[in-house]
């Protein structure tokens, strides 16, 4: 976070005029590699049996999570077509267990990393965890 500009980025707001927010997309399913929970100053993480999300409205956008995540699974809601993701994001965050402590990744990660169409083949409703 040494680039004064992509700060002043970070802390403006979308393009529908809400605060700005980073989002857990596909390739975190079946994954899971936890990586990021343990750098989040806010404790906005929350924990899906397969996945995990981000909380919205409690991400402060520092964006100290995204280039922790092995599987480039974080993107700010800047990116195109991440409207999806915000609204995802924010339906889970609100019925999944927040985690804060990193654990070992999903049982096959390294073949289901980049793997195309995880949401429709591998999501899971089910709430993890925690913790
Ligand atoms: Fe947490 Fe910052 Fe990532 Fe938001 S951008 S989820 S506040 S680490
Ligand atoms: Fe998922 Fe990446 Fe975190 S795979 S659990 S968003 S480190």
């Amino acid at each position: 976070m040494n680039d004064p500009a992509r700060w002043h980025k970070q802390r403006a707001t979308n393009h529908t005029g809400c605060a700005m927010t980073y989002v857990v997309t596909d390739n975190c399913i079946a994954c899971k590699y936890t990586d990021c929970v343990e750098v989040c100053p806010v404790d906005c993480f929350y924990e899906g049996e397969n996945t995990l999300v981000i909380h919205p409205d409690e991400c402060i956008d520092c964006g100290v999570c995204e280039p922790e995540c092995p599987a480039d699974a974080i993107r700010p809601d800047t990116e195109p077509d991440m409207d999806k993701w915000v609204t995802f994001n924010r339906k889970y965050a609100l019925l999944w267990p927040v985690i804060t402590t990193k654990r070992d990744p999903m049982p096959g990660y390294e073949e289901r990393d980049g793997e195309a169409g995880k949401l429709e083949k591998y999501f899971s409703e089910a709430p993890g965890e925690g913790g």
